[in-house]
């Protein structure tokens, strides 16, 4: 692979409560939240699309899981030695983030830049946000 920078990545998100699924292309650099509502898909439940902390990394209502099975590192070098595009588990950079990422429960969009193509579930919430941690799925 030539190892030249992409501009977009793309994003499948399937949302876990209706079951639709839509493809998004974000450009590198994005941050996920805004890249979903810009596209009119919401992390958040109808209360909490008012009531968060827009996007601060504080109220953890924009909870998404990613479904990749590879972290960013693993998966930049596999498709340069091989040529594959795998979607990838971004790293926490974000305190709050890391903490769910840890125990397993929905990582911030709010905190997640897109760096590469990324699988991205939208758990179904309750009232609030889901605080359920990742039941192995
Ligand atoms: S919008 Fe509040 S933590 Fe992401």
């Amino acid at each position: 692979m030539s190892g030249a920078s992409r501009e977009i990545a793309y994003l499948r998100v399937e949302h876990e409560e209706s079951e639709d699924e839509s493809l998004l292309v974000a450009p590198i650099g994005a941050t996920l939240r805004d890249v979903l509502l810009a596209n009119g898909v919401s992390p958040y439940t109808a209360i909490t699309d008012r009531l968060n902390c827009g996007g601060r990394g504080l109220c953890a209502t924009c909870g998404v899981r990613f479904t990749g099975n590879k972290p960013v590192e693993s998966a930049t070098a596999e498709a340069e030695e091989d040529g594959s595009e795998d979607s990838h588990v971004p790293r926490p950079e974000h305190w709050h983030d890391e903490l769910a990422a840890r125990f397993g429960f929905p990582r911030l969009s709010c905190q997640t830049e897109v760096e590469e193509d990324m699988d991205v579930r939208i758990p179904e919430k309750i009232v609030w946000g889901s605080r359920r941690p990742d039941e192995g799925d």
